[in-house]
């Protein structure tokens, strides 16, 4: 069979809020590619339940949402991008209108555009608009049913990216450039080209490297791990969130129970029924995440118990089914009434804060390739993300590397052909217990060595383990045709140890890093940490 090879003006990896959003806000007359690893609607997004946050309350300010995200960030957040983000908060809430998302209303919250808006942990004001507990539901339907109607727009789904093409894959070639991506496509079988003269990472976050996770099973972190291989600097690895409040249920470990429930009133409870959070920090319940979720593990270890409990009871029931209608629903099929009991939680790994380093327009360090989403690294969300702010930064990355697309593509010519991939070397696997057991060994040890709680010694046990899965993983990826897992796989290994490298290297706790071997904040260490690969080549200034 001849080797395939698609080519387009813009190719898309991953069809999220980041990817889909892009997608629409290109030109039509550009000829695009998504490609995504499942279903077009499978990632994060769909299961986005609280909201997203925007100033839309007369009452509110920029200012007040711009100090609230750097408060939770803990000192490390980029005061220009966060300001730049908050900024164009508001419009990106009327482009979200504007394609067709249903906002929950509340017709009495006229300085509010007659929209309900909650609270979330870190928040000062009531600004996160949203669509009763199903935000992402909402958006990621609206979204997906718009972009099948675009005639420009090419969807490959279950089709998953291995690599980035980049001219080094070009004999002799003196460029620094992206210039598309290997993928395989997950019904044949086989890897194909695909050229493009803008490729863009919009593959979400990275939680599945832990064993416990909020996240859906496509968050592996193929983009850094694809971005870190072709060359690109990554930044703030060790920041990774831990959400507090995961429903604790043994058939359903992944499903979480929104902060929302805390913005309106729901209390954090010890088993013996004691509310505990006032006595870690004056905001309680509504502390930012990582103080939360730190005080849910400490007194679930000094208990010895498996859960706490969160409460929200004691509001009447059809205020709960009307706001909570999806988590109300989860609990009773699993057999909890929460307009009558309390809902027994535990914290899990949740979002990626650090990511590929872009700039205001997306751009990486590689010449043709952005970035966008859970997967990039702005300088929005610093030590620790502000619920409900992730969405937001997907919208408004992506308009600016849409915008920055355009700017360029008059002067972007097609990339030339390129090796296709080579599987001339390559067997039918012959022990997939290898994958499996090192997914599971990787994901155990990631949850207790590099979790909550972190001490330089967990984290150089850590560091030895993943050294060894990494040498046993390449070997087998070098002699074994590629699939889903091994590829999967081949990228937690990378991001495991990228965010083990970068815990090593901060010898303080702040927001979501946080080592019993250093206690406290250090004001020399207030600066991100950056992990530069070695094939690191500083992009051109233009
Ligand atoms: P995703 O939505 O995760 O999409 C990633 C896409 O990339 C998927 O289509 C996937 O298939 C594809 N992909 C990945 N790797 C590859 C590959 N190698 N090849 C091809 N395709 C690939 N944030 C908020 O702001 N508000 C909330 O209320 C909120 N609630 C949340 C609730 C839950 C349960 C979770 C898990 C997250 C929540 N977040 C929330 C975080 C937020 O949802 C995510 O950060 C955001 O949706 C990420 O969007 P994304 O487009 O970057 O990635
Ligand atoms: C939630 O609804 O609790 C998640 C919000 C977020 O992750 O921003």
């Amino acid at each position: 069979m001849p080797d395939t090879c698609h080519r387009h003006d813009v190719l898309i990896l991953g069809s999220g809020a980041a990817g889909l959003s892009l997608a629409l806000r290109l030109g039509d007359d550009l000829s695009v590619g998504v490609v995504s690893k499942r279903e077009l609607i499978e990632g994060s997004t769909v299961y986005a339940q609280g909201g997203i946050s925007a100033v839309l309350d007369a009452r509110d300010s920029i200012e007040s949402h711009v100090q609230d995200t750097l408060k939770a960030g803990a000192g490390l957040c980029d005061r220009e991008v966060v300001r730049f983000v908050v900024e164009r908060g508001p419009d990106n809430i009327r482009w979200l209108l504007d394609q067709g998302v249903e906002f929950t209303r509340d017709e009495e919250r006229l300085s509010a555009g007659g929209y309900h808006l909650t609270r979330e942990g870190g928040h000062s004001h009531r600004r996160v608009v949203h669509a009763a507990d199903a935000t992402g539901r909402a958006i990621a339907t609206t979204l997906e049913s718009q972009v099948r109607d675009r005639r420009n727009v090419t969807l490959y789904e279950q089709h998953i990216a291995v690599d980035l093409i980049t001219s080094r894959h070009l004999p002799d070639s003196q460029d620094h450039r992206c210039l598309g991506a290997y993928i395989l496509d997950r019904g044949t079988g086989r890897v194909e080209t695909f050229l493009a003269r803008f490729v863009v990472l919009a593959t979400g976050g990275a939680s599945k490297v832990y064993l416990y996770t909020s996240n859906p099973d496509v968050s592996t972190g193929d983009g850094i791990a694809m971005a870190w291989r072709a060359g690109c600097r990554v930044a703030n690895m060790e920041f990774m969130q831990f959400h507090p409040t995961c429903l604790y249920h043994p058939e359903a470990r992944t499903f979480l129970v929104t902060e929302a429930l805390r913005g309106e009133g729901a209390h954090l409870l010890l088993p013996d029924g004691e509310r505990f959070m006032p006595r870690f920090d004056p905001r309680a319940e509504l502390a930012p995440r990582d103080v939360v979720a730190r005080a849910i593990d400490h007194e679930m270890k000094r208990l010895g118990s498996e859960c706490v409990y969160l409460d929200i009871s004691h509001r009447p029931a059809d205020f709960i089914i009307e706001h909570f209608p999806t988590v109300h629903g989860r609990c009773l099929e699993l057999g909890i009434d929460i307009t009558r009991e309390p809902i027994p939680v535990v914290p899990a790994a949740h979002y990626t804060c650090g990511g590929v380093m872009v700039d205001r327009h997306a751009r990486t360090d590689l010449p043709g390739l952005y970035a966008s989403g859970e997967t990039a690294y702005t300088g929005l969300h610093g030590a620790n993300r502000m619920a409900s702010n992730s969405l937001l930064e997907c919208l408004v990355y992506s308009e600016a590397a849409a915008a920055d697309i355009a700017r360029l593509m008059p002067d972007a010519s097609d990339p030339q052909e390129v090796p296709h991939w080579d599987e001339s070397r390559v067997t039918e696997p012959d022990e997939e217990v290898v994958v499996t057991h090192n997914w599971d060994e990787l994901r155990r040890f990631m949850w207790d060595y590099v979790g909550i709680v972190r001490t330089n010694k967990r984290l150089r046990r850590a560091k030895r383990r993943a050294d060894l899965l990494a040498q046993e993983v390449i070997e087998y990826y070098s002699h074994f045709r590629v699939g889903n897992d091994l590829i999967e796989l081949r990228n937690l290994l990378e991001v495991a140890d990228l965010i083990i490298q970068s815990a090593l290297r901060r010898r303080e706790s702040r927001g979501l890093h946080y080592t019993l071997d250093h206690l406290a904040k250090d004001v020399s260490q207030r600066t991100p940490t950056i992990l530069i690969p070695d094939d690191y080549q500083p992009r051109p200034r233009g």
